[in-house]
């Protein structure tokens, strides 16, 4: 068995303004918040105690996700008090854990339809201290670097390097056997990226890649947070979240969650999701956008590619592409 952490503290900078009251995780994608759809998929591979790993906006998670039960799931909540990088996350997650099982570690802005449970069958079955998913893009410049030999050992870890020695990249979910975990000082600002992956590497630790090429996504810039939600709605990406979820219709076009209100001239295409609570009027069109929950599109409103945030209102008749939009302000992306 595993447990799992979730790092779910960073700042989610390439999505202000959407991320000045939302952390990054608790952004919706297919309506509900990227986090949901982490737990479901750490919840079909078998795991169910889960520590988040919080630090910006903390106070967030809680009253969404509180002890977890209602996903058939132990919820704890690590908080920095302020940023201790993702290696001193894990060190401060890991003290609420207990320390002899394998510990799962996942970027908490990653969609991934990778097969879990075979990457801690692997991780297990080589007595490995640390198990990478790799997964293979054209340009590995905005990632961890991970080149690996025909036995699977990970040669060297390269975040973000300008010429990539190879097309394979950190996918952001790692096995950790507890006791490297236990090594990282604790109250210590660390990157396991740039520090600790690379050290267990020169030290001749046991370091392997699990390479998995199934879908796959980074959603923190905003292009891929719709393209992640759209993907997930249209069924390109694994959503078993929304098998538990408050559903009030979904097919390849759209999602719309209950206590929605759609009008019935209204038209949701594209991959659009309506959050629950939202209000569509009468002629409206949404084309490949997140409406969150409790928003208002006002009637005839054109909206295109576009975020449109909890509680934000669109005018009637407004014609919105490519934007951000909240309570108080309309970003073009
Ligand atoms: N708790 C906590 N504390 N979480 C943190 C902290 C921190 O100080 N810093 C970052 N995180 C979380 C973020 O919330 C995010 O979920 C995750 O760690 C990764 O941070 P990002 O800021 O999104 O990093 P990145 O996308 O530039 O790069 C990382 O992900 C790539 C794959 O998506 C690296 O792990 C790369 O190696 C990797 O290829
Ligand atoms: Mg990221």
């Amino acid at each position: 068995m595993a447990v799992g952490i979730l790092l779910v503290g960073g700042l989610g900078t390439r999505l202000m303004p959407l991320t000045k009251y939302t952390p990054k995780p608790m952004l919706t994608v297919a309506g509900l918040p990227v986090t949901e759809h982490q737990l479901a998929m750490a919840r079909n591979a078998g795991i169910t105690t889960v520590v988040l790993a919080t630090s910006y906006l903390s106070d967030l998670f809680t009253p969404y996700f509180g002890d977890g039960s209602k996903w058939g799931m132990k919820l704890l909540y690590a908080v920095e008090k302020s940023p201790l990088g993702t290696g001193g996350a894990i060190a401060n997650a890991a003290q609420l854990l207990d320390t002899h099982e394998s510990i799962v570690v996942i970027n908490g802005d990653v969609l991934s339809s990778h097969n879990l449970g075979e990457q801690i069958r692997q991780h297990e079955a080589n007595k490995a201290d640390l198990t990478l998913h790799l997964t293979t893009v054209a340009d590995a410049r905005a990632y961890g670097c991970v080149p690996s030999d025909s036995q699977g050992r990970v040669i060297a870890f390269l975040e973000k390097m300008d010429k990539p020695v190879a097309n394979t990249i950190n996918a952001g979910c790692y096995l950790f056997n507890p006791k490297v975990v236990q090594s990282i000082p604790l109250n210590t600002v660390i990157s396991v990226e740039r520090e600790s992956f690379p050290q267990l590497i020169s030290d001749a630790a046991q370091v392997f890649s699990y390479i998995d090429n199934s879908y796959w996504l980074d959603i923190g810039t905003p292009q891929a947070l719709l393209k992640g939600s759209r993907d997930l709605v249209s069924g390109i990406a694994d959503a078993p979240a929304l098998e538990m979820a408050d559903v009030a219709h979904h097919d390849q076009h759209c999602l719309i969650m209950a206590t929605a209100r759609v009008d019935a001239s209204a038209v949701i295409d594209q991959g659009s999701c309506i959050g629950a609570g939202a209000t569509i009027a009468p002629q409206a069109h949404v084309r490949g956008s997140i409406i969150e929950s409790g928003a208002v599109v006002g009637k005839g409103a054109i909206i295109s590619d576009s975020f449109v945030a909890a509680g934000a209102e669109v005018a009637e008749n407004a014609q919105i592409s490519a934007a951000f939009v909240t309570k108080s302000e309309i970003l073009t992306i």
